[in-house]
């Protein structure tokens, strides 16, 4: 039986079942993530981690970690490890697809219907004292129904966001690595260039992951396309958009706002400009953030660690 290290407490029975399961289980027990060193010598000694997005590992500590087999992020992306670095040292990585779609879809939406309609703008200024009167003209925001909603990254999560749309009679357009006529057909949505989506689009979300392909893929030229009064809703990963150029058109006023569950980085420091825009909003990462999905996601790290110590293949390893 193995020892495995849970870089942090987990909700649902995650822990339970890596005990049941006979392993020596070593959970971090504060609130925030270990250092690198700490991460580096809890690695030195594991056959297992149960990592978060926020645990960096790096080749080096892959190095320094002779006895571990895999790596299970409590995450679908897994833009914190490399796969092919872990493969080349006998390491697999798993993630945990199939239960976090839907709960990531409603908060794009949340972030969605958020900036259209300045909840979080109204909300503070009414907790400031700033309700004197009913206004015609305060937080005037921009309508969701009938409007063009654009999705980059037509996988899990950006169908799931899709889907949502009709209930507000939008058009969807789609820009993907992958063309899916089956989507299209079923869901009504639109395949189109990235481009065109930025220039068509009234609400542009993000569903790419984090790849060097995807690193900065909406910089200072795709924000230009966009139309003046879009907003953009990333709830994939901060460096998918290149945040000074962001700032940029937000001083500029050349969009209409942007809302944010992610940042770059994470968390994002109290100094940076984007706090300073009543047309921003922003979440800390909390896409996932229900009960119920955070502990099948913790329950699903740990079922493909149990599968890897006992020498069986894990059910969710990621491509290196
Ligand atoms: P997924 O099912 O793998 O979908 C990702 C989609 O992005 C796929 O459709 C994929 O390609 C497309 N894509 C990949 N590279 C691309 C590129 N260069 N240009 C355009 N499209 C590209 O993953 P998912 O479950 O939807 O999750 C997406 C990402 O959301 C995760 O990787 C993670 O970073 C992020 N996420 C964040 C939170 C949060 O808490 N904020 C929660 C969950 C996930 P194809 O078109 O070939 O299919
Ligand atoms: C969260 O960010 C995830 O990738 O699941």
């Amino acid at each position: 039986m193995g020892t495995v290290f849970v870089t942090r407490q987990t909700p649902g029975r995650a822990i339970e079942m890596l005990r049941a399961a006979g392993h020596d289980v070593d959970v971090w027990p504060e609130a925030t993530p270990p250092p690198p060193d700490a991460l580096a010598a809890k690695l030195a000694i594991a056959e297992a981690v149960l990592s978060m997005v926020v645990d960096r590992i790096t080749p080096e500590m892959l190095d320094g970690a002779p006895n571990l087999r895999i790596v299970a992020n409590m995450a679908v992306g897994y833009d914190n490890v490399s796969p092919a670095e872990a493969a080349k040292r006998g390491v697999v990585v798993t993630n945990t697809p199939g239960v976090l779609a839907e709960t990531t879809a409603d908060m794009a939406w949340a972030l969605l219907m958020a900036g259209a309609r300045n909840v979080v703008a109204s909300d503070r200024d009414t907790r400031a004292g700033g309700w004197t009167t009913w206004s015609p003209t305060a937080f005037l925001g921009q309508d969701v129904f009938g409007a063009t909603l654009g999705i980059v990254g037509l996988g899990e999560i950006g169908e799931a966001v899709a889907r949502r749309a009709s209930g507000f009679a939008m058009r969807v357009l789609y820009a993907s690595r992958t063309r899916k006529p089956e989507v299209e057909q079923r869901l009504g949505v639109e395949f189109v260039t990235l481009d065109e989506l930025l220039r068509r689009a009234d609400f542009v979300s993000l569903h790419t992951p984090l790849t060097p392909e995807t690193r900065h893929l909406i910089g200072a030229r795709e924000l230009s396309l966009m139309k003046p009064g879009a907003l953009l809703v990333n709830t994939a990963r901060g460096g998918v958009v290149d945040q000074d150029a962001l700032i940029a058109a937000l001083r500029a006023g050349t969009i209409g706002g942007a809302a944010l569950d992610v940042t770059d980085p994470e968390p994002l420091p109290l100094d940076n400009p984007l706090y300073s825009f009543a047309n921003v909003v922003i979440t800390p990462h909390i896409a996932s953030a229900s009960l119920a999905t955070r502990s099948k996601m913790a329950e699903m790290a740990a079922a493909n660690i149990i599968e890897v110590l006992a020498g069986r293949p894990p059910m969710n390893s990621v491509r290196p």
